[in-house]
This record gives C-alpha cells, sequence and structure tokens, in this order.
C-alpha cells in the first residue's frame, strides 16, 4: 500500500468541473483580493507596520523559514525565543524577556494549526507598545479562546493559501486579514508597488497581487474547508485511538500532538499531524519502506540557520526548538485519507517499535 503525505489528486478529483468553471470565469473577467503568497503578506505587513533596520521583531525559531526571513530581508533583526515543548508554539512566558527599545513587532506563528497562546502576547505588546503580527499561514480557522479566529486577535494576521496548506490554491497565494482600515489601504497601496494611483508611487512597494485563477480556484474550495478540516480531525482522531491502543503512547514510543483547546471544535485544524519520535529518522525511514510519506518540520531551527549566524546563537540556546528539531515527524493527515491507510500507517509505526 502507498501512503503518500499528500494526495492532490484524490484532493482535486471530485472538484475538477468546478475548478475548470472557476477558471473559465476568470479568463472572462477579472478580480484579484489578498497577496500573491503567506511570505508576501508577512512582508507586506511587516512594511506597512514599517519595521525596517535597526528594529527588532520577536518570534520563533521553530517555524518555516518565511517567518523570520521576512524580517531580515526589512534589515531588521529576528529575536527568536524558545517554544512550548508541547504546542510548538512560541512560549508566552519567554516574550518578555526579549523585548528591548528597539523591538517593533512580536510574530507569534500558530503552527501546525494550532494557536499560540495569544492573550498574554497580546498583553505584553499592549504594555510595552509593540505591534503583533500573526502568522497564521497554517491555521486558517483555528479557534483560540472565546472563539476567536488565528490571524484576527491582532492588526494584522498572515495566511497562506499555498496547495498543502488545509485551503489552498493551485499554486502560490496569501491573504491579510486587518481589522485597521488605515492599515489595509496601506496594504493595498503596497501590494501593487506602493502606488495610488497607477504610476504615482508614495512608497516603494512590490507586486503582491493575488493571480485571479488563484483566488477563482480558492472561492471554488472555500465551501469544503470546513468539511476537509473536519476530515483532517477525525483522522488526527482515529491515529490518537490507534497509538493509545496499540500502547505506543504509554510505551513513550511516540508523542501526540498536544491539543491546548481541545474544548473548541476548531482548537487545532491539523494542517500538519506531528507526533514525536523516539529514533525519528530511522522511523521515517521506515516508513518510507513501506510507502509511507512523511515530513520533517523542521529539521534546523531558524537560529542555527547559516543565514542567521551572524546573530551569534548556538546550539542549545533554544532547547526547545532544537529537540522538537530532532524527534518530530509529521504523518499523512489529508482529509481524503482513508481509515485502512492510517491503520496501515499505525501498524508500520508499532512495526518499527518492535523490530
Ligand atoms: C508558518 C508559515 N509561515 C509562512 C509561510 C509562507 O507561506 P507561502 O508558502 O504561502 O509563502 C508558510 C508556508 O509554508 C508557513 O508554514
Amino acid at each position: 500500500m502507498n501512503v503518500p503525505l499528500l494526495d492532490l489528486g484524490a484532493h482535486h478529483g471530485p472538484i475538477e468541473t468546478e475548478l475548470l468553471q472557476a477558471m473559465t470565469r476568470v479568463l472572462r473577467s477579472h478580480f484579484a483580493v489578498g497577496m500573491s503568497s503567506g511570505t508576501d503578506a508577512l512582508l507586506a505587513a511587516l512594511m506597512a507596520l514599517e519595521v525596517g533596520p535597526g528594529d527588532e521583531v520577536v518570534t520563533t525559531p521553530y517555524s518555516f523559514f518565511a517567518s523570520a526571513g521576512v524580517v531580515a530581508r526589512l534589515g531588521a533583526t529576528p529575536v527568536f525565543v524558545d517554544i512550548d515543548p508541547s504546542t510548538y508554539n512560541l512560549d508566552a512566558r519567554a516574550v518578555e524577556s526579549a523585548i528591548t527599545e528597539r523591538t517593533r513587532a512580536i510574530m507569534p506563528v500558530h503552527l501546525y494549526g494550532q494557536c499560540a497562546d495569544m492573550d498574554p502576547i497580546l498583553k505584553l505588546a499592549a504594555r510595552h507598545d509593540v505591534r503583533v503580527v500573526e502568522d497564521a499561514a497554517q491555521a486558517i480557522g483555528a479557534e483560540y479562546r472565546d472563539g476567536r479566529r488565528a490571524g484576527s486577535m491582532s492588526e494584522i494576521g498572515c495566511v497562506s493559501f499555498y496547495p498543502t496548506k488545509n485551503l489552498g490554491a493551485l499554486g502560490d497565494a496569501g491573504m491579510i486579514v486587518t481589522s485597521d482600515d488605515v492599515l489595509a489601504e496601506r496594504l493595498r497601496i503596497l501590494r501593487a508597488h506602493g502606488a495610488k494611483p497607477k504610476y504615482y508611487h508614495h512608497v516603494v512597494g512590490g507586486n503582491f497581487r493575488l493571480d485571479a485563477l488563484q483566488a477563482a480556484f480558492l472561492n471554488v474550495k472555500l465551501p469544503h474547508l470546513d468539511g476537509w478540516t473536519r476530515g483532517r480531525q477525525e483522522n488526527a482522531q482515529r491515529y490518537g485511538t490507534l497509538f493509545r491502543e496499540t500502547g505506543l503512547v504509554a510505551q513513550g514510543a511516540v508523542t501526540l500532538p498536544a491539543a491546548a483547546y481541545d474544548e473548541l471544535p476548531h482548537g487545532h485544524i491539523f494542517n500538519q499531524y506531528v507526533i514525536r519520535a523516539r529514533e525519528r529518522d530511522l522511523l521515517q525511514r521506515h516508513l518510507r519502506q513501506r510507502g509511507i510519506g512523511t515530513e520533517i518540520y523542521y529539521p534546523v531551527p531558524l537560529h542555527l540557520q547559516k543565514c542567521f549566524a551572524s546573530l551569534g546563537h548556538r546550539e542549545g540556546d533554544m532547547p526547545n526548538s532544537e529537540a522538537a528539531a530532532k524527534e518530530s515527524l509529521a504523518l499523512p493527515i489529508y482529509p481524503e485519507l482513508t481509515e485502512d491507510q492510517i491503520r496501515y500507517v499505525a501498524a508500520a509505526v508499532r512495526e518499527f517499535v518492535d523490530r
């Protein structure tokens, strides 16, 4: 049996006609909202907040590169704060010690589809008068306390519609959400090379426009999002039950993803289902041999990346992120995964532990 990490063929098959109709509609009209990618959304968000050289942005070292990359691209400095080892999200209690007079913003990332602990971060930001940009690239629709949703808790939230996301376009796409009219207008201008009207440039922006075709595909997919997310959540439940029933959890061979807000229907939207496992690399190889696709998010934490060597970090500086980088493994979780496939994956993990 083959269990790919992601099966876009199975995902798009049932809505192929709708996707093609959307493409036809776009060919006859044109519209565009949002941003060209999650990365550009983050970049434009920081540009709109006028983050630049000399500024610091506090963020997590355990994320996709874009979260810190955009900070550095603007000449600002990413200041890393370690993660909470159970949720993989920024350790909110550790953020305050990283704030200096140069801090312009805090950028929490809602990793894998579960919100960072935002209340203490928002309180801290208000107390120190710094801005908050949420990297909600992986967390569209994820709920935090009181029904607040990822990306909507601060002034600016950034979403990615990269094909691997719960709501994925058929290529690159992204979106910024903001409740601030002035910021929204500034973002629209930045998105079009800083021009308003066309050819009259107030600031230097970029081409951050959302491709019209991708927008149309997203419109087709949007009504399916809740159902797909439910599918991912059910799959996560199945894995959890199987890993518990087969004793892998009690044995400490597999650590299940923490559900920090499991009282909420969208407390975790499982963009990724990430376990921790002993001998992770060997397990990955074993699963590969059994035809099972997995991924390591992320093998090198950002503070240890070569391009950030000038920040002077060493191994041991962010122990929770470094441990996660060594032990975490993402298993297939896409909504079309069958119960048989999930059982097959769980059995293959059991087989590895019993070898
Ligand atoms: C946490 C995080 N931030 C930012 C991004 C960047 O989004 P995109 O790939 O759409 O540029 C991603 C996407 O992979 C992500 O996972």
